[in-house]
């Protein structure tokens, strides 16, 4: 078992290896998506760049196309950013969501 913390959330959640991140807070009726965006999003679909999240600790793979591209602008203020998504959790992660 692998463990995600979300920050802003204060909770952390138990996962199997190979789990996305987005589909595991929803399991766990925790929104990674900020105020209207938890109603108006692609549904993991990496349409609409509303699931952003930080990766604060922790290994993931590197960004994919759909990544970059929908990602473009926001990572030259924060390199750090990723699709919630578009993340199979491989290590245990600190997430900071809504940013
Ligand atoms: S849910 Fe729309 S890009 Fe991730």
């Amino acid at each position: 078992m692998l463990e995600i913390h979300f920050e802003k959330q204060k909770r952390t959640l138990k996962v199997e290896p190979g789990v996305n991140l987005r589909e595991a807070a929803i399991a766990a009726k925790l929104s990674i998506y900020p105020h209207i965006k938890k109603i108006l999003n692609c549904r993991g679909r990496g349409l609409c760049s509303s699931c952003r999240v930080e990766i604060v600790s922790g290994q993931v793979a590197d960004r994919n196309e759909i990544e970059n591209n929908n990602l473009s602008k926001a990572l030259k203020k924060n390199p750090n950013l990723r699709l919630g998504c578009q993340i199979t959790v491989e290590d245990n992660l600190v997430v900071r969501t809504h940013v």
